[in-house]
């Protein structure tokens, strides 16, 4: 036995491949984070470091994750690596009691530290954690290329983002009825970007930053990776649908049918998307 058996680590591992599959890891891009379930933390904890390293101040804070365990890849760390050595390339931190620092507890064998976007994962996690109840759980971060693509050619508003990937697959007003949020361009990796990205996942499950990538969220792999392929596939639809037709879209899903969708469906769409 070894905590690369437990459940919910051969989990975390899975939904690393399936981005790396994807074509969203190149290099070291991208990043995830799961806030762990309390019996989780116990069946992990046999395994944990004798002696935990240092604790790391964040420089962002927050109350309702004071003393959480979360799962984090490790910066620099190759999503392509995760499955073929869990133990150098991904790591259990601990955060401390007053809400600002972490250490790590198992992992990251070989040197290292959580992912640089950890600020931004961690408010975010504070963020979703706050509007869904307590349910989320997932944080991920990737480099889609069509989604990029699009933050080139679109206004960078939620609503003109929301719009285009709603109306280029059916299923995406189901799966994110409130929308998307989207952040200008700024430098990955500190505390602006993460409180900026945390003020719009108020009110929304995904993200996008601006010629870099997506965050989603959601409450366990499956639905949180969901999240993120629904909308990378709609993006890929809506840039062949440009690419194809010289600029020109003869025909789309109209505002009714999104709102025939909503009603079917049992949703409530973010009115204020729509004409
Ligand atoms: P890390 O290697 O630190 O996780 O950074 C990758 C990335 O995508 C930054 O936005
Ligand atoms: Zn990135």
């Amino acid at each position: 036995m070894s905590i690369l058996d437990l459940d919910i680590i051969k989990g975390y591992i899975r939904m690393c491949t399936d981005g790396w599959n994807q074509g969203w890891h190149e290099r070291n891009g991208g990043n995830l984070t799961y806030r762990m379930r309390p019996e989780e933390v116990e069946q992990c904890r046999p395994y944990f470091k004798a002696t935990p390293g240092q604790w790391v101040n964040m420089g962002v804070q927050a109350d309702n994750l004071r003393g959480e365990f979360f799962i984090s890849t490790g910066s620099g760390k190759y999503f392509r690596n995760v499955p073929l050595a869990p133990q150098d390339n991904i790591c259990i931190v601990e955060i401390n009691e007053a809400g600002d620092a972490w250490r790590i507890a198992w992992g990251l064998e070989k040197g290292g530290h959580p992912t640089s976007e950890f600020p931004s994962h961690f408010l975010n996690h504070s963020v979703r954690k706050e509007a869904t109840g307590g349910a989320c759980r997932v944080i991920y971060h990737a480099h889609p290329a069509n989604l990029i693509a699009m933050t080139y050619i679109l206004p960078l508003t939620a609503q003109d983002f929301t719009r285009a990937l709603w109306k280029s697959a059916t299923e995406c007003p189901v799966v994110f009825p409130e929308g998307v949020g989207v952040c200008p361009w700024m430098v990955p990796g500190g505390a602006d970007i993460a409180m900026a990205t945390s003020e719009l996942m108020k009110t929304y499950q995904a993200a996008i930053w601006a010629q870099h990538g997506l965050f989603a969220s959601g409450p366990d792999f499956d639905i949180t990776f969901g999240l993120a392929h629904t909308i990378e596939k709609s993006a890929e639809i809506y840039v062949k649908v440009l690419s194809m037709g010289g600029g020109i879209i003869r025909q789309t899903i109209t505002d009714d049918d999104l709102r025939a969708i909503a009603r079917d469906f049992g949703v409530t769409l973010n009115e204020k998307f729509l004409n």
